[in-house]
């Protein structure tokens, strides 16, 4: 059930939600750099950050399943339905029981009916609309035929259309409390249960597939409802990015090992720049000078921008280093990461690397050729709460830093400053180990080896995600399937 190598795309599709959320980029917070405070945070902890890139994404997903859905005019290969669903799973205090349209898509064409009922595929929808996943996943579509089985996309709750609150859902603490895993797992568990007495298949199997968040989530369902689901399989998940389990610097590591793999000069380039952007944006004759160099739309305010900017189409680019052209999120060449290094090195020794850097990273923002400028400050509204955001500042704290051997500038992280953060933009503090304390991770191979079975991992090296995830078979029923080559692996 190795992951399709056929399907770059699909792979991808998730998997940009998931790293725009926990926007790497975030980052960009150089040692010497004014340290506003959203930059501080790696991950979804970024508003300012995050939304200057969740917009070009959103509008990139946009574009992706529009296009799907009126590919020469078939229609989207799946059935839209709701479900009333409970609130809050685990209390019984007067609101838990409100209930909330919850959306899932179904596809029966391949399932068999005889001999016996064919199995049940469920994907555990994650941060984003369900049709997004759904039209962006191949393998469920691939293996249906061979198993016979009925394919199955639950949308997450807080996302798409299953909102809670309406439009209320997002304002308070108070009704994005109710947006957790545990409550998304449990919604799924309610979910099939009911389907499956619908449909008369109570005893069909049922198989969760997943990708990135949704990865996590199959893993975890497989784990907490075994009596649900009797398989998971679960791509690009990184549930080991949390606490100390991995390294707090592997994921910016990867992405540096990625480029240095390519050529060493194009790694030197890139951990120079960030210095000389620095102080060359000082002033304001400085940014001027800058705004032209990278052909910004508007003069930019702060030199952060510009790191952003470079930072996202580094980071983003390792993501997406497919050994074929993929139009994903951007249309770009096979092995973009290779063809950035191919531009770097073709400047002479002595050329300016900030004009290295920008004809790099032009590649990713303008490899189809049709931008005029790029727009470097988007004027989003820091305030406005959102899904993964509040995700990242309750359970999901995965820390990252960037080492001093990485590419990128040097940044910390600190639990501390992390919760006051989240305190200021969502008005909560996370719960540090509250993932791990819920579904495990310390020890996996022992723990997993003698309690769990039926789930694999499937990872690409390339992927700088993958650090974080299991790559070691733990048992021979749990499987680590790892392509040294491969980026992000998909369902
Ligand atoms: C529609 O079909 C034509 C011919 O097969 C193809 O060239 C074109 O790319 C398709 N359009 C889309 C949006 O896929
Ligand atoms: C299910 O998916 C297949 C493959 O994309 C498609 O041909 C079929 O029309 C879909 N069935 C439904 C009911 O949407
Ligand atoms: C329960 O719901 C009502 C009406 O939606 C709301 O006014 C109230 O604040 C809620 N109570 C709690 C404890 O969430
Ligand atoms: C929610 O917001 C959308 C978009 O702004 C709007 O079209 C819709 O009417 C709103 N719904 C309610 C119930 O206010
Ligand atoms: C199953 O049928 C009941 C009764 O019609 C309905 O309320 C429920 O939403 C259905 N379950 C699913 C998952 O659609
Ligand atoms: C702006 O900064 C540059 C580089 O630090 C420096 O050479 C230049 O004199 C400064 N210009 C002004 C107007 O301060
Ligand atoms: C994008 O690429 C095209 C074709 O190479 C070029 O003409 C254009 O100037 C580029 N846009 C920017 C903003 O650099
Ligand atoms: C990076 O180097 C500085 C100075 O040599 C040192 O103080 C710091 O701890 C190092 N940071 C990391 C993450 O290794
Ligand atoms: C935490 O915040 C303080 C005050 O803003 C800052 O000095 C410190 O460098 C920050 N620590 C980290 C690890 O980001
Ligand atoms: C795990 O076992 C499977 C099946 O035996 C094998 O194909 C795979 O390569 C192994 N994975 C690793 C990471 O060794």
């Amino acid at each position: 059930m190795a992951a399709s190598c056929s399907l770059p795309v699909v792979i991808l599709a998730l998997f940009l939600l998931l790293v725009a959320a926990f926007a790497p980029a975030t980052a960009a917070s150089p040692s010497k750099r004014p340290t506003h405070q959203p930059l501080l945070f790696p991950m979804g902890l970024a508003p300012l950050h995050r939304r200057q890139s969740s917009g070009r994404y959103a509008a990139a997903a946009v574009t992706a399943s529009a296009a799907a859905a009126t590919d020469n005019g078939t229609a989207e290969p799946f059935t839209a339905h709701y479900f009333l669903q409970e609130l809050d799973h685990f209390t019984f205090t007067p609101n838990s029981s409100h209930l909330f349209s919850q959306k899932y898509l179904l596809n029966d064409t391949f399932w068999r009916q005889k001999p016996t009922t064919g199995p049940l595929f469920v994907y555990t929808g994650n941060e984003g609309d369900i049709e997004w996943f759904a039209t962006n996943t191949g393998f469920m579509f691939d293996i249906a035929p061979q198993f016979g089985a009925l394919l199955v996309f639950i949308e997450h709750r807080f996302y798409g259309e299953s909102i809670p609150f309406g439009n209320d859902s997002y304002r308070s603490p108070d009704t994005l409390g109710y947006l957790t895993s545990t409550q998304a797992l449990a919604d799924f568990a309610v979910l099939i249960t009911s389907l499956k007495q619908n449909l008369s298949a109570v005893d069909a199997p049922v198989i969760v597939f997943g990708g990135s968040y949704g990865g996590m989530l199959a893993s975890w369902f497989r784990l907490k409802y075994p009596h649900v689901a009797m398989g998971a399989l679960a791509s690009s998940a990184p549930i080991l990015q949390f606490d100390d389990i991995t390294s707090w610097s592997s994921f910016y590591d990867a992405i540096s090992e990625d480029f240095k793999s390519e050529s060493l000069n194009c790694f030197s380039v890139i951990k120079a720049v960030w210095d000389v952007l620095d102080d060359r944006g000082s002033n304001h004759t400085g940014l001027l000078e800058l705004s032209k160099t990278f052909r910004a739309c508007k003069t930019v305010q702060s030199a952060d921008s510009l790191s952003n900017w470079l930072w996202n189409a580094f980071t983003y680019t390792a993501m997406v280093d497919y050994p074929t052209p993929a139009n994903f999120m951007m249309n770009l060449p096979a092995y973009p990461v290779k063809e950035m290094c191919k531009i770097i090195d073709s400047f002479p020794a002595g050329a300016d690397v900030i004009d290295k850097a920008f004809a790099a990273a032009s590649l990713y923002y303008n490899y189809s050729g049709d931008q005029k400028c790029f727009e470097m400050e988007g004027g989003d509204d820091p305030h406005d709460l959102d899904g993964w955001g509040w995700q990242a500042c309750t359970e999901m704290v995965m820390p990252m830093i960037v080492s001093n051997e990485s590419m990128f500038p040097p940044f910390s992280f600190s639990y501390e400053n992390n919760s006051e953060g989240c305190l200021t933009y969502y008005r909560v503090r996370p719960r540090i180990h509250w993932i791990t304390t819920e579904y495990g991770g310390h020890n996996i191979d022992k723990v997993l080896k003698r309690f769990g079975s039926n789930i694999i991992f499937s990872n690409g090296m390339r992927d700088p995600w993958s650090r974080g995830g299991v790559l070691k078979n733990i048992s021979s029923s749990i499987i680590a399937l790892v392509t040294e080559k491969g980026p992000i692996i998909w369902t």
